[in-house]
């Protein structure tokens, strides 16, 4: 076997393939897709949290200028709730019925020419109520509660007698509120129907959910819709699940037999398509004097709606697998509110659980009198806790060490209070993260032109995380062609079915199915000159060559070979095709328990003394995350989470008042960090490729945001001597 050298296209910084197109405006967004005849939606929204509609009068609205259609549920065409998906629940379907279950719920939709028609003629559609008294609080008895809701709680060994032969036990509560995702584009779908056959652009991280749910609702077979969600600005998890208002929009172009557009507005993005929910957490952690973890008692409860369930939420499961503790008992709950259902926001479950685990562990050190790296070390999981399987690949050690040196961590006194710097209280945390690990079947298809050219496509989404760039450079080192010669096609259900865009797994699914198409197509040229007596390549199999600037080489002789160019003339082939499919592997025939990416943070945080402001002034994330495909998107991708996390940690509070209505459903009530809030941020990768999946990689969507808000916690702590467990951190609280 001959050592090839091919041109480096992965782990480079290659910037982004669509970016050129995207900054100039040139991307079709679902808000931008129009179609002759097209008519436009706006929805109504019930003002009150519980109760029932009395009545409705639509007689104004129905009069107003350029309206088609008043929807309601007095006349809705009558649809079913789709069935669940294997990783979803589809929703309710809308308009079905005249109860309401939470503020913001859709009561009606009006269908007009134009969008301000629509807009204005909503607004005199008159809702009558019964009201009855909302169940808005946790601690509601009338809250009805999901016992284990995400199937992920868990006992080992014994915490109570590993709390008995603990020298020292921390307990404390933390808590963290509502935060609603707020992409940038608001969600918006375009719904155009031709005859039983249905055509849908969508602001989705998952087509084929789309697609399921709206075959579901209309009773239509799937084949019939297809769904198209070639550019997404931005989800967060919010598009992770088919939202009421895009089966309403199919519905309304059914109703008006004509092409419907429905964007939301950003108040309407607060109550109708998820948020992340909040958490109260006890959480007990025992250690022997040394810093032994003796045991963990995580417990966690978050709000859910009545009538839909969110499902991916998992809060306490980080402290099962974070450390190596022998005696762990993580326990989630629900409890149903009068409120829009959740959802995943980034880094669900695992976000808000790390709060809780990294603050306490900070708390037990200073308890202990350890250093907070050292405590993390002294109980590091060098096999997987629950499983007792070696990782399929873990450098947290790495990032400790690598991050604790570039900030300079060992330099830190540790005493509250004892760092100044021009008259600031300075502070410095951080905090371990250990992400979940999630990967899902995927399909791909890749062919190649007699131009050498690939077209290399799958129904998965690019939700502006770089999945067009990286599949580019993938696709390209499978195939042995520059970057340039291969063309990548998302985001369409006429594709190979995909997965979501979600929990941080696109890139190891969908690559995944990419390297074994891209090795089938191989095999497919190989196949066409099998019995080939002018072929270099004759009888032999994809095991045996290497394709390598446009040409399959011998790995026995790399003189010898020829391009996919010669092959197709010379059998007079336009193109050849070949599909490739990836299933997660398991545990039990690899002997390796699937990991997560890592990281470690280290954060300076500056608090005035007079003022209790909280300034970010330093963050250092060393993130393992397998081999990383493209460091210039990764690196985006850390950075933007991080943003995200520094949003959580400090200004990030989605707030319901007593009647049930989201109070700050605007961006600007509702805080986010702006340039000023965020610092330079040093990102560092280490870490080797996983043995989990053929492309060795990692996710690095969603582990930028977790750990910063505690990180930053303890940076608070550290500079002031208060502990907030409570976020986000506003000063109020430091006080
Ligand atoms: Mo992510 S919250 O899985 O889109």
């Amino acid at each position: 076997m001959t050592t090839v050298e091919r041109p480096r296209v992965l782990g480079t910084g290659t910037d982004r393939v669509d970016g050129p197109r995207k900054a100039a405006g040139g991307v079709p967004y679902s808000s931008d897709v129009s179609y002759p005849g097209m008519v436009h939606a706006a929805l109504v929204r019930s003002t009150i949290a519980a109760g029932r509609i009395a009545g409705i009068d639509t007689s104004r609205a129905e009069a107003a200028p350029g309206v088609l259609a008043v929807i309601t549920p007095d006349n809705a065409p009558r649809i079913e709730r789709a069935p669940d998906t294997p990783l979803w629940r589809q929703p309710p379907p809308p308009l079905q019925r005249r109860e309401i279950v939470h503020h913001g719920q859709y009561v009606g939709v009006v269908v007009a020419e134009t969008v301000e028609e629509a807009t204005a003629a909503a607004r005199l559609v008159g809702v009558a109520y019964e009201p009855t008294d909302p169940v808005l609080s946790l601690d509601d008895p009338r809250a009805v509660t999901v016992d284990d809701p995400f199937g992920s709680n868990r006992h080992r060994g014994d915490v109570v007698s590993g709390f008995a032969a603990a020298d020292v036990v921390f307990d404390g509560e933390y808590t963290t509120p509502d935060e609603t995702n707020n992409p940038m584009g608001l969600f918006c779908t375009v719904a155009a129907w031709d005859g039983d056959r249905l055509t849908v652009h969508d602001a989705t991280q998952w087509p084929g959910s789309t697609r399921a749910a709206l075959a579901g609702a209309f009773s239509v077979p799937e084949a019939g819709i297809r769904v198209l969600a070639p550019y997404v600005g931005g989800g967060f998890g919010a598009g992770l699940r088919v939202w009421p208002h895009t089966v309403l929009a199919a519905m309304a172009a059914r109703v008006v037999g004509r092409p419907v557009k429905l964007a939301l507005t950003r108040p309407q993005m607060f109550t109708g398509v998820g948020h992340r929910p909040a958490t109260v957490q006890r959480i007990r952690i025992g250690a022997r004097d040394d810093g032994t973890l003796t045991a963990i008692e995580h417990e966690s409860v978050q709000p859910v709606a009545v009538d839909d369930d969110n499902i991916a939420e998992s809060v306490t499961t980080v402290s099962a697998v974070g450390y190596a503790c022998p005696n762990v008992a993580n326990i989630d709950r629900q409890r149903r509110l009068n409120i829009p259902v959740p959802t995943s926001m980034r880094g669900p479950g695992d976000a808000q659980g790390h709060f809780a685990l990294e603050c306490a562990m900070d708390e037990l050190a200073y308890r202990l009198g350890i250093d907070p790296v050292e405590l993390r070390l002294r109980n590091y999981a060098d096999e997987h806790p629950q499983l007792g399987l070696p990782w399929s690949s873990k450098a947290q050690r790495e990032c400790y060490e690598v991050g604790a040196e570039r900030f300079g961590w060992w330099d830190r006194n540790p005493a509250p209070r004892s760092m100044r710097r021009d008259g600031v209280l300075v502070g410095w945390g951080m905090a371990g993260v250990s992400f979940f690990w999630f990967q899902a079947p995927c399909d791909a298809r890749a062919s190649i032109d007699r131009e050498g050219r690939a077209f290399v496509r799958s129904a998965a989404t690019d939700i502006g995380t770089g999945t067009y760039t990286v599949m580019t450079q993938l696709s390209a080192d499978r195939l042995g062609l520059r970057p340039d010669q291969v063309r990548v096609g998302l985001g369409d259900t006429d594709l190979p079915a995909a997965p979501p865009q979600g929990g941080s797994g696109m890139t190891a699914s969908l690559g995944s199915a990419i390297h074994a198409a891209a090795q089938n197509l191989v095999q497919a040229f190989l196949d066409l000159v099998a019995d080939d007596v002018a072929s270099p390549l004759r009888g032999l199999t994809a095991a045996d060559v290497t394709a390598v600037d446009g040409r399959i080489q011998r790995d026995d002789d790399p003189t010898r070979g020829e391009s996919y160019r010669e092959i197709l003339d010379r059998h007079d082939r336009a193109e050849l095709s070949a599909d490739g499919s990836s299933v997660p592997a398991k545990p039990e025939e690899t002997g390796l328990a699937p990991a997560g990416p890592f990281a470690a943070r280290f954060v300076e945080v500056h608090v005035d003394p007079d003022l209790d402001r909280i300034k970010v002034a330093r963050l250092v994330s060393v993130v393992d995350a397998g081999r990383i495909l493209n460091r210039k998107t990764a690196r985006s991708q850390i950075v933007g989470g991080t943003v995200g996390g520094i949003g959580m940690a400090l200004l990030e509070e989605t707030v319901t008042d007593p009647t049930g209505r989201i109070a700050n459903a605007t961006l600007g009530d509702y805080l986010i960090p702006v340039n000023a809030d965020v610092p330079d941020l040093d990102v560092v990768f280490v870490g080797e490729p996983d043995r989990f999946n053929p492309v060795g990689v990692k996710g690095v969507g969603e582990i930028g945001l977790v750990g910063v808000a505690p990180a930053i916690a303890n940076a608070a702590f550290h500079a002031t001597g208060h502990r907030v467990r409570s976020l986000p951190l506003t000063l109020d609280k430091l006080l």
